[in-house]
């Protein structure tokens, strides 16, 4: 850890009804209504058979806010506490006898001209495939620790996280209905096993979510900034999506994908499953697309998992509501949060080569994933075509967000009237990078140049500070609003924090 003891000790003695919880608070942005922020605080807690073990209430100046259990597993119990506060200046909240201070100031332009001065935090990749959690903490959670050093020199509004928040590709490991997902699955599994599967996997996500939000630097951080959260694949299994459909439509792949869902609505957006909060485009969370509006900044989230297929990105309901947000006014700026690039490289040439190489096929389904993937060609254009809709009205900026690659960078698109879009992408927080050379090679190919919207050329640049396009180290992504320009810097494991690039 660099310097600082991310948790500070409580104020009072906790409490000993507090010992059974194992994480919380963490705290999820459910939406901004009427300038409130309406949040949840999440808890875990183990199952006793003579206590409930229910955590202690949120103490706001409003009142207090007892947390009540959403879901129940074999041994544990997830609580959440909703409680409201004031989006137009900073505030607090109480909890087991500490102080937590929210810096909740968005301006008070709600309905007038006028924006306050705001940090946002993103980040992404959290985790690696294989033996995540036997990892060292303090070597997993470096960048965790650093963004808690961040926030204790000048605070974070809000943290988005770009995807996956965690690594699920080893839950399946220990059923022999799952065992070998995705190379080999059981033909007509009896309703019996898959029973015992759901009920393998929901235990397995819940041991990933609670060695997460239980890490002392996650921890301290997510009970000081709200979290707001859009899946990938990780969080369901490597590729989901882009596997092929015997796959993805199997028992196994359906069940996996459903107690994935559970998981990332409980964990990641603090909702049941029965309603999900307002943010959300479709209540039944058909596809878990989102967005919240704050003065002078929207930040909308597609979902590119839920709809996924080989030959589509999103499905209708994905669409519809990307369309009706680019039809609808929106001064200042908004935030894409995109989870794989919207820029990159042009890819056909790669995919040809790896689609003739038996070898390679993993690889051409992991080129599958992205926008830049020729069978995506039409689903690429039709989403720059939205965000130059976006763009277009004088008062309107628009900048994506990605991570996934476990590289930094960034990419630009000319708009109209010599604007750029900005992709800023950040990845990982925990994920290692891949090796250099890798980096180098993408690199090369980003040298190409892409031009998908005709008199729209995309260009891979250098985040300021670098020698190479792409930057081989972890790394979050810190966003700045001063004086209502918008500026970005990059916080890097080993050359530290770039210079601001303006936006
Ligand atoms: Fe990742």
């Amino acid at each position: 850890m660099t310097g600082i003891s991310p948790v500070s000790a409580p104020q009072t003695p906790i409490k000993p009804d507090q010992t059974a919880c194992l994480f919380g608070p963490v705290l999820i942005l459910n939406s901004v209504e009427n300038e409130r922020l309406s949040l949840s605080a999440l808890f875990l807690s183990l199952k006793s058979e003579s206590d409930p073990n229910a955590p202690a209430p949120i103490e706001t100046p409003d009142g207090s806010f007892s947390p009540s259990p959403i879901a129940e597993y074999s041994q544990h119990i997830l609580w959440r506490a909703c409680f409201p506060l004031p989006a137009d200046r900073a505030s607090y909240y109480q909890w087991n006898g500490t102080r937590y201070d929210i810096t909740s100031d968005f301006g008070r332009g709600f309905g007038r001209d006028f924006n306050g001065d705001l940090r946002i935090a993103y980040v992404s990749c959290n985790g690696e495939e294989h033996g995540d959690l036997d990892r060292a903490g303090p070597e997993r959670n470096k960048m965790w620790a650093r963004l808690c050093k961040d926030h204790q020199k000048a605070p974070f509004s809000l943290i988005l996280h770009g995807g996956d928040q965690v690594y699920a590709d080893e839950v399946t490991d220990g059923h022999p209905l799952s065992q070998d997902w995705p190379e080999k699955l059981p033909r007509d599994p009896s309703q019996a096993d898959q029973a015992t599967l759901r009920q393998h996997l929901r235990e397995g996500f819940l041991q990933r979510y609670l060695a997460i939000y239980r890490a002392p630097e996650f921890a301290w951080i997510a009970a000081r900034v709200p979290s707001m959260m859009q899946w990938d694949d990780h969080d369901i299994c490597d590729g989901w999506g882009s596997l092929r459909r015997s796959r993805t439509y199997s028992p196994t792949g359906q069940i996996l994908f459903q107690v994935a869902h559970e998981a990332a609505l409980l964990f990641q957006h603090g909702c049941g499953t029965k309603k999900l909060s307002d943010r959300f485009s479709d209540p039944d969370g058909g596809h878990l697309g989102w967005k919240v509006e704050l003065p002078g900044l929207r930040i909308l989230a597609p979902d590119l998992r839920s709809e996924r297929t080989r030959r589509e990105i999103m499905g209708e309901l994905g669409w519809q509501m990307m369309e009706a947000e680019a039809a609808k006014p929106s001064p200042g700026r908004t935030l894409l949060m995109s989870s794989v690039p919207l820029l990159g490289p042009r890819l056909s040439l790669l995919e040809m080569a790896m689609v003739l190489t038996p070898r390679m096929q993993k690889y051409e389904d992991d080129l599958r994933d992205q926008w830049q993937s020729r069978a995506h060609r039409g689903s690429w254009k039709r989403m720059l075509g939205l965000v130059k809709q976006i763009a277009a009205p004088k008062d309107q900026q628009i900048t994506a967000l990605s991570g996934e690659i476990h590289l930094a960078t960034r990419g630009e698109m000319t708009l109209e009237r010599g604007e750029l879009l900005h992709q800023l992408v950040a990845s990982g927080i925990a994920h290692r990078a891949p090796p250099r050379a890798w980096a180098k090679i993408l690199g090369t190919l980003a040298a190409l140049g892409e031009s998908p919207l005709p008199g729209h050329p995309i260009r891979i640049r250098r985040i300021p500070g670098q020698i190479w396009r792409y930057a081989a180290e972890r790394n979050y992504l810190v966003l700045h609003r001063r004086a209502n320009e918008w500026s970005a810097n990059w916080e890097f494991e080993r050359s530290g924090t770039s210079p601001d690039l303006k936006l």
